[in-house]
C-alpha cells in the first residue's frame, strides 16, 4: 500500500507528531509513505514531471539493507532539511534531489525525524477553495493515481475530513472518467480501483463531535493559560479588568477550559448564550461582588464565537464598555489571536498524534471498499475509529442547533452526558 498524509485548514500543534507517527507506522508496516505538502492545494498542484522520466518519484537508492532497526536503509531519504524549507532551491539541496515543483514526496524514516516536539506542520497547509470544485478533485485524484498512492490520512478540521470523505465517495467514478478521456491508462485504472481515507482531527477548536480531544487543543489551552497568567499579574498590580477573547470558531471548549484554568470570573461561549435583555446586569453583580470581597483583577473571556440568546455576537469591545461605563473598571481588551496556534506541542499534543497516526494506519490497512471512512478520535481515554460521516454530520448539527436557538439540544449534541 502507498499511504499518504496531508495537513489541511488551520494549523495545530500536534500536527508534525501525526505526521510523523503515519510515516513511521506506515513504514513498519510494510507500506511506502509520502506526503502531500500544502494540504489539498499540494494534491491539487501534484509533482511537475522530471524531463524525459514517466515515474516523478524516481527515488530509490540502489542497495537495500537493514539498519538495526530493521528498516531498509532505502526507506531513508533524508529530506528532513528540505521538508523544513522547501522554498529553497536546489543548491542548498544536501542530498541533490530538488523538491521544487513536487508537492507529492515519498519520504523515508529519516525525514520525519525530529519532528515530534515542532510546532505548526512542516509539511505545510491550506485552506483550498480548488478541492471544494469537481475539476480539483479530479485533478488531485490524478495526482495521486501518477503516483501509485492508494491510501490516504488527512489531518484537519471538519470540513477537511468532509472533503476527504468526498473524494473517497466520488472515486470510482473520477478513475472512470480519467480513464475514458485517456488521461490515465487502462493498467493505472485496474491498479486504482478504490482510495481507502482516514482522518485525524488536527484543530486547536476542540469542535468534533463524537471524541474528546483534537490535535492542538490541550496545546492552544495551555497558551491560553500561560497569556492570563501573564495577564493576571499586571492585572492585579492596577487593579484592572481584562476582556480576553480566545479562539474556537463556533465552539466553547478553549474558552470555558481557560475559564477555569485562569480563574475567570465570567465566561462567553456559543453554546450557552447568556439572555440578550440581562447579561450585562447579571455580568455586572458577580464582578462587583468579586471585586467586594476583595479580588484586585476581573478577568472576563470572550469566545470569539460568542452570541446572546438572540444570536447577536457578543463583542469584546462592548464589554470592556460595560465594564468601564457601569463599574468604572480601568479596563483593556487582549485578544489573543494567533499565539494561540504557534508554537511547541505539549506533552500531550505529542502522545494523542502519536497513537492515533499508529492507528490511522492501522484502519487503513483494515480498509476494504465496504468498510466506512473512519476517523480516528479518542473516548474516555481510549483511541477509537468513528466513522467519519456520522462525527461530521453530529459537527454540523450542533452549528445548525445553535443556529436555530436550541440551544439545549447544542449542549446535549456536544455532550450526551452533560448536567446542569
Ligand atoms: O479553526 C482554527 C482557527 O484557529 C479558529 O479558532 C479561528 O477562528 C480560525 O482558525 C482563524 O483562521 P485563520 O488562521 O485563517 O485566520
Amino acid at each position: 500500500m502507498r499511504v499518504a498524509v496531508l495537513t489541511s485548514g488551520g494549523d495545530s500543534a500536534g500536527m508534525n507528531a501525526a505526521v510523523r507517527a503515519v510515516v513511521k507506522q506506515a513504514i513498519v508496516r510494510g507500506c511506502e509513505a509520502y506526503v502531500v505538502r500544502e494540504g489539498y492545494e499540494g494534491l491539487i498542484r501534484g509533482n511537475i514531471e522530471a524531463e524525459g522520466s514517466s515515474d516523478s518519484g524516481a527515488q530509490t537508492p540502489p542497495q537495500v539493507t537493514r539498519d538495526s532497526q530493521g528498516v531498509e536503509a532505502n526507506l531513508r531519504f533524508g529530506y528532513g532539511p528540505l521538508l523544513r524549507d522547501w522554498e529553497g532551491d536546489s543548491t542548498d539541496d544536501p542530498t541533490g534531489k530538488n523538491l521544487k515543483g513536487r508537492y507529492i514526496v515519498k519520504v523515508g524514516w529519516d525525514d520525519v525525524r525530529g519532528w515530534m516536539g515542532e510546532g505548526g506542520t512542516i509539511i505545510g497547509t491550506a485552506r483550498c477553495a480548488g478541492f471544494r470544485t469537481i475539476e480539483g478533485r479530479m485533478t488531485a485524484a490524478h495526482n495521486l493515481i501518477k503516483e501509485g498512492i492508494n491510501a490516504l490520512v488527512v489531518c484537519g478540521g471538519d470540513g477537511s475530513l468532509t472533503g476527504a470523505d468526498k473524494l473517497r465517495g466520488e472515486w470510482p467514478e473520477l478513475v472512470a472518467k480519467l480513464h475514458q478521456n485517456g488521461t490515465i491508462t487502462e493498467e493505472q485504472a485496474n491498479a486504482s480501483k478504490h482510495l481507502v481515507i482516514v482522518g485525524l482531527v488536527g484543530s486547536i477548536d476542540n469542535d468534533m463531535a463524537m471524541t474528546d480531544l483534537t490535535i492542538g487543543a490541550p496545546t492552544a489551552l495551555h497558551r491560553i493559560c500561560e497569556s492570563m497568567d501573564n495577564i493576571s499579574t499586571t492585572a492585579s498590580s492596577h487593579s484592572r479588568a481584562f476582556v480576553i477573547e480566545v479562539m474556537g470558531r463556533y465552539c466553547g471548549w478553549l474558552a470555558l477550559m481557560a475559564g477555569v484554568c485562569g480563574g475567570a470570573d465570567f465566561v462567553f461561549i456559543p453554546e450557552c448564550p447568556p439572555e440578550a435583555e440581562s447579561w450585562e446586569d447579571q455580568m455586572c453583580e458577580v464582578i462587583k461582588r468579586h471585586r467586594e470581597v476583595g479580588k484586585r483583577k476581573t478577568m472576563v473571556i470572550v469566545a470569539e464565537g460568542a452570541l446572546d440568546k438572540n444570536l447577536k455576537p457578543i463583542k469584546p469591545d462592548y464589554v470592556k464598555d460595560i465594564l468601564r461605563n457601569r463599574l468604572q473598571l480601568d479596563t483593556r481588551v487582549t485578544t489573543l489571536g494567533h499565539t494561540q496556534r504557534g508554537g511547541r506541542p505539549c506533552a500531550y499534543d505529542r502522545i494523542l498524534p502519536t497513537l492515533q497516526g499508529v492507528e490511522a494506519v492501522n484502519a487503513l490497512l483494515e480498509s476494504t471498499p465496504e468498510t466506512p471512512s473512519y476517523m480516528i478520535g479518542i473516548n474516555e481515554n481510549k483511541i477509537s475509529r468513528i466513522p467519519l460521516v456520522e462525527a461530521v454530520k453530529q459537527t454540523q448539527a450542533i452549528a445548525q442547533a445553535i443556529n436555530d436557538k436550541d440551544f439545549e439540544s447544542a449542549v446535549k449534541l456536544r455532550d450526551p452526558d452533560f448536567k446542569e
